[in-house]
């Protein structure tokens, strides 16, 4: 291992001590306009195979979060029309636990076979950590939420993507509360191995 790495260089100190933090506990403010142009710039060092620029991210935020309540409801209602009103009521409060909900997606282009559509989905996906880990490292907090409404093509369609695109994930974000979530986390053993080539290979 490099010098460098012992202790960990700023940039992967970031990394090492990234958490989640639950949206419940979120608070004002968001990230300003300039913060957020600096996490998707981030999302945009995503690996891209074919430069296809997958990456997208949609910005709810005030009063468009009571309109994403209603979405998430209308969308609960087209899978179960009999959803008890006390469900519908959780789904249409979810956007108000945090100052802005980003809609992480992945616009996918299907003419191009040799990137199919789940390495475009992995790039957005890498785009959408990246914007994570550069929201935490500005000192605000964020979470990675999903729910069935992300495979709903009416609610696509109404959050301005294409039916064929993709949405990744809810990312909850905000400021975090003072005493921040600092989980324990496994070591690394246990998740890598080196590989020998057997007899058959
Ligand atoms: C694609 C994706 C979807 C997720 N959806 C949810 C979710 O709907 N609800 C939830 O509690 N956690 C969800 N998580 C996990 C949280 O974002 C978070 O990783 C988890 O609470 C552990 O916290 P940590 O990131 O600090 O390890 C999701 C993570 C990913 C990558």
């Amino acid at each position: 291992m490099p010098d460098s790495l012992t202790p960990p260089a700023p940039g992967l100190r970031v990394l090492l001590d990234r958490a989640s933090v639950p949206p419940k506990t979120m608070r004002e403010p968001a990230p300003s306009p300039a913060d957020l142009e600096t996490a998707v710039s981030a999302a945009l060092r995503a690996p891209d195979h074919g430069g296809l620029r997958p990456w997208r991210f949609v910005f709810v935020e005030g009063a468009a979060r009571h309109a994403l309540g209603d979405l998430f409801v209308a969308s609960a209602l087209r899978r179960a029309p009999d959803t008890p009103p006390e469900h519908l009521e959780i789904e249409r409060a979810k956007p108000l636990r945090a100052p802005l909900v980003v809609v992480a997606g992945a616009s996918i282009r299907y003419d191009r076979p040799g990137v199919p559509p789940w390495e475009q989905e992995a790039s957005a996906a890498a785009g959408a950590m990246n914007f994570l880990n550069a929201i935490d490292a500005m000192g605000y907090a964020a979470f990675w939420a999903s729910s069935e409404t992300l495979r709903d093509p009416v609610a696509k369609v109404a959050l301005g993507f294409r039916e064929t695109d993709t949405m990744l994930g809810w990312i909850y974000v905000g400021t975090a509360p003072a005493d921040r979530p600092h989980p324990q986390r496994p070591g690394p053993e246990g998740f890598y191995r080196h590989w020998q080539p057997g007899p058959g290979a």
